[in-house]
């Protein structure tokens, strides 16, 4: 095998064999595949495409270029997987509302990616939580607690660590067929029996139009079920946040009110259950979704899921008490500040992805990679669509380190909102499923 060869064959259209792609990972996981190279085979896919042999080739191979993980334990091991969005903490509530159905979950997240939120970067700001603890500590947690939540480390998918940075100063990133390689091989590498996705499309999401978002989401399972994981996938509303809050803590926050019940996010918890009912159905726990997503409510409803996440953050480091001193543990900003709805109207309209950066730009996210995020600031109080609001109304308050910094995310806050004296149709929270 030659990588030349390789990335001229699919430069001319012949797609890559399972042969090819082995070589090619392996090659991008030892260096004996030149960064040149990798960015001639990116720009090759993104142009000529690899078609699904080519995707579950990629993704296979990508997969096994490094550590792939096996389990002997007493039941099914899923996960879920989200293309990003803003407020968008359901993975914090599913993960123990799984387990609490006996199900085991190696949540295995990344850290926020330009506007959206990241998984990881929410549990860091409990004190203590260790959230790259490394393989042999991940596998003791989710044998003894049923699920933890961390990140990748190193040996997980090497080549499509090479390859992500490549694609992103060549261009190649809005490739579905790499998309689809990169996202699945991490995943699956945490040797999974299921995977439920949940493919966010509005204007908080990356595919904003509808027709990108059920071609990714087509792509992923197709390819996820070719490489011998079962999969299926909601796509899900982002044309607002879908919390009341964005930003590291305050989602943490939220997380924490609705599995304790002190105050109930419902979008949250129904985007949860859904995904949890597609889960269960997965792991051949529950005949229906509608059966599944009434076992997540019960766990929800029972505190048994609230008793898991507790477990989980005091074994991965965390305070031992933090279900019941949350408020007390987290971290908080000095300034907050108010955005005024301009006038009296329903709102009709919000840029979800300018909100995501108005909590990037507070310090939330990061503009560069060695940003550190700060994990107090943020947006709570979220107005959401079909709200009546009148003049003068908090459409949300913002949480920030400084005056100017404050001032500047009211701006962007205020911006963000459509206002009109016509009540607007609420979006669905669920847009389809592909399975
Ligand atoms: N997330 C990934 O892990 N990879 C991509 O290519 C895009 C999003």
């Amino acid at each position: 095998m030659e990588a030349r060869l390789i990335i001229a064959g699919v430069r001319d259209g012949q797609g890559l064999t399972a042969e090819a792609a082995a070589w090619f990972a392996a090659g991008l996981a030892s260096g004996a595949v030149s960064d040149a190279q990798a960015g001639a085979f990116a720009m090759a896919v993104f142009l000529k495409g690899i078609g699904t042999e080519g995707r579950v080739a990629l993704t296979r191979a990508m997969r096994d270029s490094g550590q792939v993980l096996d389990w002997d334990l007493a039941g099914p091991v899923i996960d879920k997987h989200s293309t990003g969005g803003i407020g968008d903490s359901v993975s914090l509530l599913l993960a123990p509302a799984l387990a609490a159905c006996g199900v085991f979950v190696p949540m295995i997240s990344g850290r926020g990616l330009g506007h959206t939120g990241g998984t990881l970067d929410k549990m860091e700001t409990i004190p203590g939580y260790r959230a790259l603890p490394g393989v042999e500590a991940l596998k003791k947690v989710v044998a003894e607690v049923g699920c933890a939540i961390v990140g990748a480390t190193d040996e997980i998918a090497p080549a499509d660590k090479r390859l992500y940075g490549i694609r992103d100063i060549s261009g190649t990133v809005e490739s579905i067929d790499l998309i689809t390689a990169s996202i699945l091989s991490k995943k699956l590498a945490a040797g999974l029996d299921g995977l439920v996705l949940d493919v966010k499309v509005g204007s908080g999401a990356f595919m904003a139009k509808m027709e990108d978002a059920e071609a990714l989401a087509r792509s992923l399972v197709a390819t996820a079920n070719g490489a011998g994981c079962r999969c299926s996938a909601l796509i899900t509303d982002m044309s607002q946040s879908l919390g009341h809050s964005a930003g590291n803590a305050l989602e943490v926050i939220e997380v924490m009110e609705t599995l304790t019940g002190s105050a109930v996010n419902e979008a949250l918890w129904d985007v949860t259950a859904a995904l949890g009912g597609e889960a269960l159905v997965l792991a051949g726990k529950a005949e229906t979704m509608d059966d599944g997503a009434a076992m997540i409510d019960h766990a929800l409803e029972t505190g048994r899921a609230a008793e898991v996440f507790g477990k989980m953050v005091a074994a991965l480091g965390g305070p031992l008490d933090f279900v019941e001193r949350y408020p007390d543990r987290l971290p908080s900003a000095p300034v907050l500040v108010p955005v005024p709805a301009p006038r009296a109207g329903f709102v009709t309209r919000v840029d979800a992805r300018a909100l995501g950066e108005a909590v990037v730009r507070l310090g939330g996210g990061r503009l560069v990679g060695t940003d550190r995020i700060i994990p107090s600031v943020g947006l709570s109080g979220l107005a959401v669509i079909g709200e009546e609001m009148d003049a003068g109304e908090p459409l949300a308050l913002v949480h920030a380190t400084t005056a100017d910094r404050a001032e500047a995310a009211v701006a962007a806050v205020r911006a963000a909102y459509g206002l009109s004296a016509d009540m607007p149709e609420e979006p669905p929270l669920i847009h389809g499923r592909i399975g």
